[in-house]
């Protein structure tokens, strides 16, 4: 019988990752870990939640003895716009803490799953149709922890088998919980603003055009990644994957369609923006779909459309906007 740990499992990934992990292999066998408490009900009562700071390798240790864990999702982290506002702390928690992690793992012999970004790239990398292999020079505290991250995972995996795996994810869409100060934050806040104010005001440019994902995908890719057959993984740690493509004016049209009168507006932040443009265009995911089966459901039409119905459903509308 699998235990799952999660780190950083309040976070918008973890948030979901968590509850999807208990409905697959029960409730009692996936021990959910942050250093905030949840104020989420179901993520706090429905399972195992400890207090579990990454830094801390000896209390990361007593967790996984007491739980007997034998796979880790390693979601703890700092995201790219934080990081640029925090630089130190970004290095300590994505490198120090993933060193911490990983050494858990090697000991206790554990899976390991640990995702990577788009943010792994930098302003040399070929911007269209990323390839899997190529230049990454990135130029942010968060880009260079990451590729930090993807090479000693890659290093643990040759140097001591451990069975390491990983993503790289583009920007992550979610009704959930709030994102956790990433670039791509605008395309959660958007549909947010849409159904209240019917306005959004954008900290990217309108032609900022960047690869996106729902979380249903991105929950199916770490589970998928994470069951695969490993003697058919080459490359398993940092696989591209994607899902859909757009720019934040393309976003505004595809809401558009569902609630006619929304503006979008342009105030541009210079630091979100320069991350930004540093990132790919789109990626190549041909080697997650040929090495483990990589397969996305959700277009930008089908996530704009489930975003907006399920945000309606939380949110309280005016009772005329909800029979939009
Ligand atoms: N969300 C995205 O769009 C996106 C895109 C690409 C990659 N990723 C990667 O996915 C992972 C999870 O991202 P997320 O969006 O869920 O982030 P998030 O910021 O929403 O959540 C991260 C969680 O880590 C926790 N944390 C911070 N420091 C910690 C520490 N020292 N010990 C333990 N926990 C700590 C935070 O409390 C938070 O709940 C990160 O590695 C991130 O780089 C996310």
């Amino acid at each position: 019988m699998e235990k799952i740990l999660i780190t950083g499992a309040i976070g918008q990934i973890g948030s979901e990752l968590t509850m999807a992990l208990r409905e697959r292999y029960g409730k009692e066998n996936v021990i959910a870990t942050d250093i905030r408490m949840p104020t989420d009900v179901d993520l706090r009562d429905q399972g195992p939640f400890e207090f579990l700071d990454c830094l801390d390798p000896h209390h990361i240790t007593r967790v996984m003895q007491i739980y007997q864990v034998d796979t880790i999702y390693h979601l703890a982290a700092i995201l790219s716009a934080v990081g640029e506002a925090k630089p130190n702390q970004a290095w300590m928690v994505n490198v120090n803490g993933l060193y911490n992690i990983l050494e858990a793992a090697r000991q206790y012999h554990c899976a390991l799953f640990v995702p990577s970004s788009i943010g792994a790239f930098g302003r040399s990398t070929p911007k269209d149709k990323t390839p899997q292999d190529t230049i990454q020079r990135p130029d942010t505290m968060y880009g260079v922890s990451k590729v930090t991250g993807e090479l000693i995972c890659d290093y643990y995996h040759k140097r001591f088998g451990l069975d390491s795996r990983g993503v790289r994810f583009p920007g992550l869409i979610s009704y959930e919980t709030e994102p956790g100060g990433g670039t791509t934050d605008y395309a959660v806040e958007i549909f947010f603003e849409a159904l209240k104010h019917k306005k959004y005001t954008c900290y990217l440019k309108e032609d900022t055009s960047l690869d996106m994902m729902y979380m249903p995908d991105a929950i199916t890719a770490m589970i998928q990644l994470m069951e695969a057959d490993p003697s058919r993984l080459k490359h398993r740690n940092a696989f591209n994957v994607t899902a859909m493509n757009f720019t934040p004016a393309q976003l505004a049209e595809e809401i558009r369609k569902h609630i006619p009168e929304f503006e979008i507006e342009y105030s541009v932040d210079p630091i979100r923006q320069e991350i930004a443009d540093s990132w790919p265009n789109s990626l190549d995911d041909s080697a997650a779909r040929e090495e483990w089966g990589w397969n996305p459901k959700y277009s930008m039409a089908a996530l704009t459309k489930d975003m907006l119905d399920k945000i309606t459903e939380r949110i309280e509308l005016p009772s005329e906007q909800k029979s939009r």
